[in-house]
């Protein structure tokens, strides 16, 4: 079976970039990536390719390329899906705010409602793929409401997890560790499924590099795959508290583990903590799962990983308090870094939100400053935690265009995002325009102790 024409419901920061280099690297294949959110698919239709709707490294050169020549976006939802003979859904799975599995389980409506969009419009026989981060046993409610919809249309329902990262979509996209396809593969039907999405990466990733398992095994692999990278970024940041009473260094301490190669270096970096819209949702979904098969052992085992990186942030927060000699109320305080990791303008689940959130209820009068994060999605972030009125927000804190901005007065700085222009800043002179003594709190250890000690600065750095 030969693909020609593919959609993709959601264009988001998988929809997108996926979309992207798929079309770019498949030049025979029309590639239409669709979106309920009008003003999101005008952004990625703008004229000027560096005002599409996500910031990603390389990304806007690729869709500059194959935009208009087989990669479109469209809010006609339902002429793309009928026309596609592959559908990708690649819509958000939040984590649900209410009702049972509240806090915990994935919120699948968004799924559903496109399961039952593409039942109903479709003529004609098509591959639907799960692009989405979701929970194990997405694709069976996905092929329930597929299958039940009586027009004598069919349906094979493919798992093809997303493993790329923010501000590395790119190069994640075009040279995977692994692309992994779950389906029926105990199926004829479900093998030539299978092997037609083989055969659309197959352009550019080598055989060797494509998995094919049963659509559970994909599923269950995506969820252990971030709660293995989460649990590694948790175990770092558990030892950069010891590290804090010790006397030693947890640069030095990730280094040395890291060189074990049966552990390895990658992902040893401590934090204030991991955010993102994956990790946490991910294991929470472990955990909500696990619970409700009954293995309650599985699931605190898992948890525990969140409930320290839940004590990172606020421990973090609480460390600007305690040396602010226990008051920040009415202090300015600057926020460098919003978004939740550099080379990215997600904030989804951002450290940076529960530090200023924790500090806004010492009243602290936050000023930020994040080279990608625009201030309508900084105060959206806040209001949707609900702790304070939009009106208190929007008076405790602010957001301006530069560091140096920031920094201007304030009593402390604290760095929540590790963005390499901050490592370049002119720091003496952000130095001597705060008021002194001047704190310095780095959460990412973007930062040399010696440097900032040697400017005037009281320096504080995580696991140091
Ligand atoms: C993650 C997975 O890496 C990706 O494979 C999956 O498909 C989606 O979820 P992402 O959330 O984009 O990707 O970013 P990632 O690079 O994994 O970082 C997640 C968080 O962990 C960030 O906040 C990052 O700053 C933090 N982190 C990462 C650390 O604090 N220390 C590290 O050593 C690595
Ligand atoms: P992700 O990180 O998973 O890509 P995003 O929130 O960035 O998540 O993107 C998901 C996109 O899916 C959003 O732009 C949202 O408008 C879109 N979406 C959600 N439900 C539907 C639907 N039924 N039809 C079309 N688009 C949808």
């Amino acid at each position: 079976m030969k693909i020609e024409n593919i959609c993709c419901i959601g264009a988001g920061y998988v929809g997108g970039p996926t979309m992207a280099i798929i079309a770019q690297k498949c030049p025979h294949i029309n590639v239409t990536v669709v979106d309920i959110n009008e003003k999101r698919i005008a952004a990625w239709n703008d004229e000027d390719v560096n005002n599409i709707p996500i910031y990603e490294p390389g990304l806007s050169d690729i869709v500059k390329e194959a935009r208009g020549r087989n990669l479109f976006f469209s809010t006609e939802v339902d002429n793309a899906i009928d026309k596609a003979d592959m559908i990708f859904i690649s819509v958000n799975t939040p984590t649900k705010t209410y009702g049972m599995g509240k806090g915990m389980a994935a919120d699948l409506k968004f799924i559903e409602l496109c399961a039952r969009q593409i039942a109903r419009v479709s003529t004609s026989d098509k591959i639907v793929v799960e692009k989405s981060t979701l929970p194990v046993r997405t694709a069976e409610a996905l092929k329930n409401i597929l299958e039940n919809t009586g027009n004598g249309v069919k349906f094979q329902i493919l798992s093809n997890p997303e493993f790329l990262a923010e501000g590395t979509a790119v190069d994640d996209l075009l040279t995977p560790d692994r692309v992994l396809i779950g389906g029926d593969i105990d199926s004829e039907k479900g093998k030539e499924a299978v092997n037609a999405l083989v055969d659309v990466y197959a352009n550019w990733v080598s055989k060797e590099h494509i998995l094919t398992t049963n659509v559970w095994s994909s599923e269950l692999s995506k969820l252990t795959a971030n709660a293995f990278l989460a649990q590694r970024v948790s175990s770092i940041n558990a030892m950069s508290e010891l590290c804090e009473k010790t006397g030693a260094d947890v640069n030095e301490v990730a280094k040395a583990v890291g060189m074990d190669s049966r552990i390895g270096s990658r992902f040893l970096q401590s934090s204030v903590g991991f955010g993102g819209s994956c990790f946490q949702k991910d294991i929470l979904n472990l955990v909500y799962i696990a619970k409700s098969y009954g293995l309650g052992e599985v699931a605190d085992y898992w948890e525990q990983v969140i409930i320290l990186n839940d004590h990172q942030k606020r421990r973090f927060a609480e460390k600007i308090v305690k040396t602010l000699f226990n008051t920040v109320s009415g202090k300015k305080i600057a926020i460098l870094g919003w978004a939740f990791k550099k080379d990215t303008n997600d904030t989804r689940e951002s450290a940076a939100i529960y530090v200023a959130d924790y500090l806004m209820n010492e009243q602290a009068e936050i000023i930020v400053y994040d080279p990608k994060v625009t201030e309508e999605q900084i105060y959206a972030d806040l209001d949707y935690l609900g702790t304070r009125s939009e009106n208190e927000n929007r008076s405790l804190l602010k957001v301006v265009n530069t560091a140096k901005d920031a920094c201007r007065d304030s009593h402390a700085v604290a760095v929540l995002t590790e963005w390499d222009e901050y490592k370049k800043l002119d720091w003496k002179e952000i130095y001597s325009n705060m008021l002194k003594p001047a704190f310095l709190f780095d959460g990412r250890r973007l930062l040399e102790r010696k440097a900032m000690e040697d400017i005037g600065f009281e320096f504080y750095a995580i696991g140091n």
